[in-house]
């Protein structure tokens, strides 16, 4: 048990990308705080089983590519949980390609995950939480998103695009009492580099992430997560050295 935010006690959440990973580890951690959690993915099999360790929480599957799934899973948690404090918009994947071989369907599918997926989740939850006085929204982008890497344009550009739309809501949304923050991970030991879809075939041995600095686990990105509920900060980095590879 890891019970540090005491803040978090009797609050609700929705989790995207609860099946593994910086999501799985976000449900865990906010569950031991006492929020009761819905967890989101496609993988209703891996929810249901994570859901019967977490006390309170409760799977809602949806595509986060598809609307009116989105629109079905919201709905579905406000009605099971009665309020929704939190949403943390964590589903996402990699699409590793250079400019000239970049899919546009491909392209266009990591977008509707990594952008429209967590703006049409926004848009649901705000009507809910301002009409319960307030919430917490938070978004999940990419260190990439602060640097300009060869062969990443689609993903890390998909990443400052929502952290883009997060510090606009922010203050669209601030008269509401709904905070929106931003949190950028640095590389982080979880599903994501065996998921990243690749234009340029890369062998199964040469996929394992590597960095300039010490790679992050899952939980050490939950704890930051949290810890961006609690303070509303606007800009949550996995490590202080990331905000000097600002771009702009
Ligand atoms: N790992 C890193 O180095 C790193 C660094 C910076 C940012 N991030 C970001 O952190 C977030 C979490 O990634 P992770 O590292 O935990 O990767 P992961 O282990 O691959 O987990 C990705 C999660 O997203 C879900 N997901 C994927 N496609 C989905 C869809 N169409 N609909 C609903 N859920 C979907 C997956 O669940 P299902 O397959 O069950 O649907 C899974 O739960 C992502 O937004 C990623 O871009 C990761």
């Amino acid at each position: 048990m890891n019970e540090n935010y005491p803040e978090l006690q009797g609050k609700t959440a929705i989790v995207t990308g609860a099946s593994s990973g910086i999501g799985r580890a976000t449900a865990r951690l906010l569950a031991e705080n006492g929020v009761r959690v819905g967890l989101v993915s496609r993988s209703q099999d891996l929810l249901d089983e994570l859901s019967r360790t977490l006390p309170g929480s409760q799977a809602f599957p949806a595509d986060m590519t598809k609307v009116p799934q989105i629109k079905r899973m919201v709905s579905r948690a406000k009605n099971y949980f009665g309020r929704i404090d939190i949403l943390v918009n964590n589903a996402g994947q990699g699409y590793d390609a250079p400019v000239e071989k970049t899919e546009t369907g491909t392209f266009r599918y990591i977008y509707d995950l990594n952008v429209i997926g967590p703006l049409v989740a926004m848009q649901q939850v705000i009507s809910v939480m301002r009409a319960q006085g307030g919430g917490t929204i938070i978004n999940i982008s990419s260190g990439t998103a602060l640097m300009h890497l060869p062969g990443m344009s689609a993903y890390s550009s998909s990443k400052r695009a929502l952290a883009g739309i997060s510090l606009a809501a922010r203050q669209e949304l601030a008269a509401d009492r709904i905070v929106v923050s931003v949190v950028y991970p640095y590389i982080t030991l979880t599903n994501f580099e065996k998921n990243t879809i690749r234009a340029v075939p890369v062998p199964e041995d040469k996929q394992e992430p590597t960095g300039p600095y010490p790679l992050d686990s899952a939980e050490f990105v939950a704890g930051k997560i949290a810890g961006g509920i609690v303070s509303g900060e606007a800009e949550i980095f996995s490590h202080d050295w990331m905000k000097e590879r600002r771009p702009f």
